[in-house]
């Protein structure tokens, strides 16, 4: 097997500093396979090993949970065979890496209508998150079959049912109570957003969490992203300054 040759990475990282967690939106699979006169789904194969090197790094890196966009509700536009093959990619990434995941303490989770998907994918994830559910390292989370808008629209509905019941009141209804419904309930606030390829919109991803993350936008198409453009990403989210609404002395 082949990965990558690692790069020289450069930037002095400062390991007091290092993200909580990532969220990244790896897009530029097709415009990468179109380059070399290859299928779409060529791209989204070469994709998935973006996402081992980047899950070992920021493992090794001390980042808590890493996200990462892997099918939005708006992705069944595309032919039904595109969408097809997707479906089928959790079966061999798990196949080709989750004994490595699992030997560097990865926990496995996703979020999404993963209900919505054949049955074998189902089953192949699942099984991921539960071989995993104990580990301790970083948490990768795939976001599949996943919208922001339609997550929030899920919290609304389950909190209006609690109310309905008679469960809560009003008032019990706030910012911290509307994000436990959130299908990142148990994930740390998102620090660092990073999109790949250039195109610089969130397209449906994370919409709640995403208020006051760093925003990453970068030119390098999805399978081409390695150690170096993540110490990169993580190099210019240090030097930005988080101030959340107060103001820094
Ligand atoms: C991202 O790559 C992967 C998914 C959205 C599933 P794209 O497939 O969007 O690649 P481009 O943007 O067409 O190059
Ligand atoms: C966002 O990429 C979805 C994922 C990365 C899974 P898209 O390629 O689907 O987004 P648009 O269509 O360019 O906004
Ligand atoms: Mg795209």
């Amino acid at each position: 097997m082949f990965f990558k040759k690692k790069r020289e990475i450069e930037y002095d990282l400062d390991m007091n500093n290092i993200p909580q967690h990532i969220a990244f939106i790896m897009d530029g699979n097709g415009r990468w396979a179109k380059k070399r006169k290859m299928p779409r789904t060529y791209g989204h194969h070469e994709g998935t090993k973006t996402i081992r090197t980047l899950a070992l790094e920021a493992n090794r890196l001390g980042v808590k949970a890493m996200t990462v966009y892997a099918f939005s509700t708006e992705n069944f536009k595309r032919e039904a065979s595109e969408v097809d093959y997707i479906f089928k990619l959790p079966k061999e990434f798990f196949q080709l890496y989750l004994k490595e995941l699992m030997d560097n303490d990865v926990s496995i989770r996703y979020i999404g209508h993963l209900e919505m998907a054949p049955l074998e994918t189902r089953r192949i994830i699942e099984e991921a998150v539960s071989q995993t559910s104990r580990n301790h390292g970083l948490i990768l989370t795939f976001a599949f079959i996943y919208g922001g808008r339609d997550e929030i629209v899920e919290a609304t509905k389950i909190i209006c049912e609690e109310y309905k019941h008679g469960q809560i009141s009003l008032d019990d209804i706030n910012e911290d109570y509307f994000e436990k419904h959130l299908m990142t309930k148990d994930l740390p606030p998102v620090d660092l957003m990073v999109r790949s390829s250039g195109e610089k919109r969130l397209s449906n991803f994370l919409l709640w969490q995403l208020a006051y993350a760093e925003f990453v936008f970068d030119d390098t198409l999805w399978p081409d992203f390695d150690e170096e453009r993540l110490h990169y990403a993580i190099a210019v989210y240090q030097g930005r300054e988080r101030r959340f609404g107060g103001v820094v002395k």
